[in-house]
């Protein structure tokens, strides 16, 4: 790896129209293609957390689950799933949330996160905060400690980091 800084915002690709017509979709794949912009990620979103004594990463399904699982890795931790409704095998806690249209359903193994133990969330990015204080109602529901939210992309129009911070959440994001 190169010790040149690179700049990850131009590494994540930008594509128009999709989910739908007048949404600009932030597409993280050409970002973790690049062996050194995903070193780089891994390494930029694990800093601020390499003292902080975290025991435990939490990613959100999917592609929480490709930072989230290198994170893990790099910080010399455990990793732990929270998935849409259905997709984990055995006991389960839940959590539904808002969409733009109707309500969606996180879960997450109820044995997954001991009382008190200090986790950190990570996701690829926050919008509209929805899913991350979803994820953060789960895990404090089982009585985890939220150490800390991070993403690689915030889109701060959508509010979601203030949701977070107004809920007592540090938040670590590295591309607005
Ligand atoms: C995206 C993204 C976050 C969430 C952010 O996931 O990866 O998880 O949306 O949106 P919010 O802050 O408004 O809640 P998506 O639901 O597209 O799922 P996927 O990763 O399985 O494609
Ligand atoms: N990219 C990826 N996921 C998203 C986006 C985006 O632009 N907006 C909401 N979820």
């Amino acid at each position: 790896q190169s010790s040149e800084k690179l700049d990850l915002k131009s590494l994540i690709r930008s594509i128009p129209d999709y989910p739908k017509r007048g949404i600009i979709f932030r597409d993280i794949t050409s970002l973790i293609s690049h062996a050194d912009g995903f070193k780089q990620s891994i390494r930029d979103l694990s800093a601020p957390y390499l003292d902080k004594g975290i025991e435990k990463i939490v990613g959100i399904e999917a592609r929480g689950f490709i930072f989230g699982g290198a994170m893990a890795d790099y910080l010399g931790v455990g990793f732990v799933p929270i998935r849409k409704q259905g997709k984990l095998p055995g006991k389960v806690v839940a959590q539904d949330y808002s969409l733009e249209y109707g309500t969606d359903r996180i879960e997450m193994h109820d044995d997954a996160v001991a009382s008190g133990e200090k986790v950190l969330l990570v996701d690829d990015l926050i919008a509209t905060g929805g899913t991350a204080v979803a994820a953060c109602e789960l895990l404090q529901s089982v009585g985890g400690q939220v150490e800390g939210a991070a993403f690689v992309i915030d889109l701060p129009d959508l509010g979601g980091v203030s949701l977070l911070k107004e809920r007592g959440i540090d938040v670590h994001t590295l591309v607005a």
